[in-house]
């Protein structure tokens, strides 16, 4: 780092849309503008959603005599006037490219040119950077790989939030933060389904939940660097980009149940949320969840902490998360029958000692009264979340 400027990004998670999940590699300037646009007209850049991200595949499959990136003939009037049309919106905007030779589609990518690309992503108005994982590394190392554009990023006079995709394969929580990092992808790529085939692509919803739980990364996490347990697939489903493009075995949409146990469990997590639907056919059921106050506050929570599991090992989950005012506590069934699920103000991070606590009910807003005992009615793979504050 040249000084703290960086640090001051990403104090709360980052919020915005990508376009992958949608779209993979079909994406066009034009689906980027709509996209811009939806997040206006829909109330989502009034809820928090402020990045417009353009994944994989926006650049030409050669680089100029200098190396530089070039926008693809998809992205005609190029990155600058699209940043422009972002910018106009009182959005920001994000772009995409690899710690290797090429991306993951195997467009060029930026190892070994660091600086000229974040010069470029500078010049051209970029305020957030995807940074992958994918082409030839040259022999070296994830951390030194993403240390280069982290040093890279840090010298150009702009602020750009440093987004590194590295999978979670070699701990990214455990450095990102001292590479520049802003947040870090924690897990494999999410799809658009509960629970993946484990010889398919991806993860599933209940994977990922999963794999979080495992990998005990909560102490590294925290105002300027997240953990990221992946891009939302509220909205996807079959026919999205992402399940095509990786001929994931999509049978269906996810449930209501599921969708709210996807929201509630990024949120508990205070995990990025970058919308990953096509915005101009998003539902309502799927546009009032992801603009629930409630959940948004619980997920931009300014001590930025980890929701963790308290309790797993049968269908009865519990889980929560220290807040400021208080503790947010979910109760997650993995079984197939509906079932109360209880725990006590004592056994999960919520600030104990209290004679009462306010419980407010996040999905309905009912609010109730207890001295510490929590029970919540759970449908299956659904999730209740509750936020208890003392007094
Ligand atoms: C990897 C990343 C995804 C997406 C694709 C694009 O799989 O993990 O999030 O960026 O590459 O090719």
């Amino acid at each position: 780092m040249t000084d703290d400027r960086p640090r001051q990004l990403a104090r709360t998670p980052p919020m915005g849309w990508n376009s992958w999940n949608a779209f993979s590699c079909d994406v066009t300037e034009a689906d980027i503008r709509a996209a811009a646009d939806a997040l206006v007209d829909t109330g989502l850049r009034e809820a928090g959603y402020e990045y417009v991200v353009v994944d994989d595949c926006w650049m030409a499959s050669e680089t100029d005599s200098d190396g530089r990136l070039q926008p693809s003939a998809d992205f005609p009037n190029g990155m600058a006037a699209l940043a422009d049309y972002v910018h106009d919106r009182d959005l920001k905007f994000g772009l995409y490219s690899s710690a290797g030779s090429h991306t993951c589609q195997g467009y060029p990518a930026s190892l070994g040119r660091e600086r000229l690309h974040a010069e470029q992503f500078a010049a051209w108005g970029v305020d957030y950077l995807k940074y992958d994982n994918c082409g030839d590394h040259a022999g070296r190392e994830a951390v030194d790989r993403y240390a280069a554009m982290g040093e890279a990023l840090a010298s150009v006079d702009r602020d750009i939030v440093y987004s590194i995709c590295e999978w979670g394969e070699n701990a990214p929580w455990e450095w990102g933060r001292n590479v520049g990092g802003h947040l870090w992808r924690a897990t494999d790529d999410l799809v658009a389904k509960w629970r993946a085939n484990p010889d398919e692509f991806g993860l599933g919803i209940a994977d990922v939940i999963d794999r979080m739980a495992a990998i005990d990364a909560a102490a590294a996490h925290g105002p300027g660097g997240w953990n990221d347990p992946d891009m939302l697939q509220i909205g996807n489903g079959p026919d999205s980009g992402q399940s095509e493009h990786e001929a994931v075995d999509v049978q269906r949409p996810l449930t209501k149940a599921e969708r709210r146990s996807h929201f509630a469990f990024w949120c508990l997590l205070a995990a990025p949320l970058m919308i990953g639907a096509d915005l101009t056919s998003l539902s309502t059921f799927d546009r009032e969840l992801l603009t629930n106050e409630r959940l948004l506050a619980i997920d931009q929570d300014s001590l930025g902490i980890q929701g963790t599991p308290d309790r797993r090992g049968d269908d009865a989950e519990v889980w929560s998360k220290r807040l400021r005012d208080g503790g947010a506590v979910a109760f997650h069934n993995r079984g197939d029958a509906e079932r109360e699920i209880s725990t006590h103000v004592s056994a999960v991070g919520v600030p104990a000692g209290a004679d009462r606590y306010r419980v407010c009910d996040c999905w309905t807003g009912t609010e109730w009264e207890t001295g510490g005992s929590l029970a919540m009615t759970v449908e299956p793979r659904d999730t209740a979340i509750v936020r208890v504050t003392p007094g």
